[in-house]
């Protein structure tokens, strides 16, 4: 018997199963989307902490709609049946120099988006502090592959650092917003930092 919410495959992951998704994830892109619209077709899209797929993979589908391209990293490889013709895929470390001189040769992008997490530990003033140091990265890599005019999305765990990176980003972007998706888990202490276009120099 389930003994806890986790052991129990919920909405989302049975809607993921059934749409071809290899993760419930899938489902805050999907609302971010609808909410700040920050992927349009044709984009250049650099997906930072990509694995399984389920955002690489709704991004080719519903939102660059099979033209444009999708740069997916992740320390593991993705975990989809095929990987898309839009996509191209590094395993490794995104902010090692080897992989981030590959990510940056395919930019600079129209859009980055991250749901990059740390392994957790349980204990949540180490598992924040190793979402900040992510979270960090992936702004210091907005800041140099970002279009202007771009979108950025990062996820983060709340712990207060969340309001450092936001005024960060409101120097980079004209709007910035936190967001906490219904798709998140009820337990969970992620939230999304979503920066929209991207100011000129
Ligand atoms: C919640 S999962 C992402 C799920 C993904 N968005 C999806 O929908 O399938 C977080 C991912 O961040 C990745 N990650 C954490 N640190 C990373 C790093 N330094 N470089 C690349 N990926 C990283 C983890 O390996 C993990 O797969």
């Amino acid at each position: 018997m389930a003994n806890n919410r986790r052991d129990t495959a919920d909405h989302y992951t049975l809607r993921a199963r059934k749409e071809g998704y290899p993760a419930r994830s899938v489902y805050k892109l999907e609302e971010i989307q609808q909410r700040f619209s920050i992927i349009k077709p044709g984009d250049t899209v650099l997906d930072v902490g990509a694995a399984p797929g389920s955002w690489t993979l709704y991004t080719h589908r519903k939102l660059i709609k099979g033209r444009g391209t999708i740069v997916a990293v992740d320390l593991n490889p993705l975990s989809l049946p095929a990987v898309p013709e839009t996509v191209i895929e590094y395993t490794g470390d995104a902010f090692s120099t080897e992989i981030r001189q590959k990510l940056i040769s395919h930019g600079p992008f129209d859009t980055i988006i991250s749901d990059a997490a740390p392994q957790t530990t349980g204990n949540r003033s180490v598992d924040t502090s190793r979402s900040e140091y992510l979270a960090e990265c992936v702004l210091a890599l907005a800041v140099e592959q970002l279009k202007v005019h771009g979108n950025l999305v990062i996820k983060i765990f709340q712990g207060g650092a969340e309001m450092v990176i936001a005024a960060q980003m409101k120097k980079l972007f004209k709007r910035v917003k936190p967001f906490k998706p219904q798709a998140s888990r009820s337990d969970s202490f992620e939230i999304f930092l979503i920066g929209m276009d991207r100011n000129a120099e």
